[in-house]
């Protein structure tokens, strides 16, 4: 086990909501782990479709991978996550970070959650903490704590490839909000100082892509020497410049689509609400509450 280790890496992508789901594979085993799957969901008719996950959990039968974990780098605001179907159909721990808790407290309260909604991180399976070590296989993963576009951001490092969610995106379309509850624009910026102390050649593994202005095809690979050289957002800004700059954009943006559903069940690792007394499942929109 090496830092330059290369692990196989499989993206997905998800054009309804612009996000990659990754599966890393170790290079020397069967083992693999999945990271931000996405469970489609069509807010009009309230209906969710297993298309996506599915498209991954074949790829894992065809090639007889053995999932050892299914990662979310946050409780993601635009899509909901497939980890429990993906559990239940081919196995894999459920990990997301630590400071979940505080998105839990935050959002049970906007959503108005009783008691019976732990609010510690119980749902998952593993919580990490900066500088935790896990093993897809021989692989050996490494968690850095990445907030500032949600307080319980990770990226996971994974030989010479990370994967950063949604801190920093392609060099040509830039960073992520920061303006949703616990969001804060002068964190992010240290935390992208932080991946970019990374190795030059580490692969950079973005979560989302949007095709930025001039741009045919959806992409979401690029590197640390890339994002330093040429991210549109990061290059050359004091973190004093970065933030007007972030702040400004944000006021600009409208809410993602699918932040209420998403939220919801992301900040229960993936699961709907309890079904009420008659065995149905609702979703909560709180009137003017976000
Ligand atoms: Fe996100």
């Amino acid at each position: 086990m090496t830092s330059l280790t290369k692990p196989e890496v499989t993206g997905f992508f998800d054009e309804a909501t612009n996000t990659v789901t990754f599966l890393v594979k170790d290079p020397a085993s069967n083992a693999c782990a999945i990271v931000d799957s996405v469970l489609d969901f069509d807010y009009s008719s309230g209906r969710t479709d297993t298309k996506s996950a599915d498209a991954v959990i074949a790829y894992v039968k065809d090639k007889g991978l053995s999932v050892e974990w299914i990662l979310e780098t946050h409780v993601h605001a635009d899509h909901l996550s497939a980890a429990p179907y993906i559990q239940q159909r081919i196995g894999g721990k459920i990990g997301i970070g630590d400071r979940i808790t505080v998105v839990q407290n935050t959002f049970g309260k906007i959503f108005n959650e009783g008691t019976e909604f732990q609010r510690d991180g119980s749902q998952f399976d593993k919580l990490f903490q900066e500088g935790d070590r896990f093993a897809i296989g021989s692989l050996e993963g490494r968690v850095l704590h990445t907030p500032g576009h949600t307080p319980a951001c990770l990226t996971y490092v994974v030989g010479d490839a990370a994967f950063v969610g949604d801190t920093l995106f392609m060099p040509d379309f830039g960073t992520a909000r920061c303006d949703f509850p616990g969001g804060s624009a002068e964190t992010l910026f240290a935390s992208i100082q932080k991946i970019l102390t990374l190795p030059d050649e580490t692969r950079i593994f973005v979560g989302h892509d949007y095709k930025a202005p001039g741009r045919e095809t959806y992409s979401w690979e690029t590197t640390v020497a890339e994002q330093k050289a040429c991210n549109v957002h990061v290059g050359g800004r004091s973190q004093e410049e970065f933030v007007a700059m972030r702040e400004a954009r944000d006021k600009t943006l409208a809410m993602p689509k699918l932040i209420i559903p998403s939220l919801q069940v992301n900040m229960r690792a993936g699961q709907m609400p309890p079904a009420d007394k008659d065995g149905k499942t609702f979703l909560k929109v709180p009137v003017n509450g976000l």
